[in-house]
């Protein structure tokens, strides 16, 4: 996959060395390219904002030097472009699972007040672009939401996690996890500091992990995230689920599966 970046701050992105995703573009998995806006700006300065039309405090960055840094970017190419914004589509697993499926993703990072919003009228005429928001809370720029969305994406291409039943039992995940989150996790020793690993997942018994790790995840989700709670597909849930939600008192949807 190939990824394109621009941002006014290039050096956010050294993180993109490391780890997992450092990894995945040494093994050429990821083609990770970031340009610098300001090298498409003509003035001494190097300007790439203006004031905003209509008043108001801040700044706005400017269409033309977005316009001719994308273009050549690009080239004749069409990648998907992403442009990190509050008030953009919410980011999530489904969408970071979308993404990844693509071969070729342009990231355009805002500052200040944004970028003027012709650059993205302009470019959705020949790209598919998406507006997206990695959460109800608002950013200095767009670099850290873009190393938010490569890291969520990058763990899903084929051969980056080292064991890709990972991503299918994570939080969130398509089939079973759909509008779950995880439940606790444990590694050695079974005691530590008095606190003792769940009996259960010492025993050996794979179905009986699989429905207490399914309970805690059913628990978590209703304790910490009962708006995904509440849109649980009341078909996918077995008997046992429903159960867990009655003595929990929990109503899924608009019905109370309780009953
Ligand atoms: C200070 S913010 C601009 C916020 C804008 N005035 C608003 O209220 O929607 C500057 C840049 O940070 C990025 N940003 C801030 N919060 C974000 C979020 N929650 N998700 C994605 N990008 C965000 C965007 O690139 C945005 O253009």
């Amino acid at each position: 996959m190939r990824l394109d970046i621009i941002s006014i701050f290039p050096e956010y992105f050294a993180p993109l060395d490391v780890s997992l995703i450092g990894k995945a573009r040494e093994r050429g998995t990821l083609d990770v390219r970031v340009h610098q806006l300001r090298d498409w700006a003509h003035d001494v300065h190097k300007t790439v904002d203006d004031t905003p039309y209509g008043g108001g405090p801040g700044m706005v960055m400017k269409p033309e030097v977005w316009g001719e840094a994308i273009d050549a970017v690009i080239g004749d190419g069409t990648p998907r472009m992403i442009v990190p914004t509050p008030s953009g589509r919410p980011f999530t697993q489904e969408l970071a699972q979308e993404l990844a499926e693509e071969p070729w993703l342009l990231f355009a990072c805002g500052r200040y007040e944004g970028i003027d919003s012709r650059v993205v009228a302009e470019y959705a005429t020949r790209l598919r672009v998406d507006e997206v928001g990695i959460g109800d809370y608002v950013l200095a720029g767009g670099e850290v939401a873009v190393l938010v969305m490569v890291e969520a994406i990058g763990r899903l291409l084929p051969g980056v996690l080292g064991n890709a039943q990972s991503a299918v039992d994570d939080s969130f995940a398509p089939g079973s996890m759909r509008n779950l989150v995880e439940g606790p996790v444990y590694t050695k020793p079974p005691v530590w500091r008095g606190h003792e690993v769940p009996a259960v997942l010492l025993s050996g018994h794979h179905g009986k992990i699989a429905r207490w790790r399914r309970d805690e995840a059913l628990r978590r989700t209703v304790a910490n995230r009962p708006e995904l709670a509440a849109a649980l597909d009341v078909d996918a849930l077995d008997k046992h689920d429903r159960k867990l939600l009655e003595e929990l008192s929990f109503r899924v949807g608009p019905e109370d599966v309780a009953n």
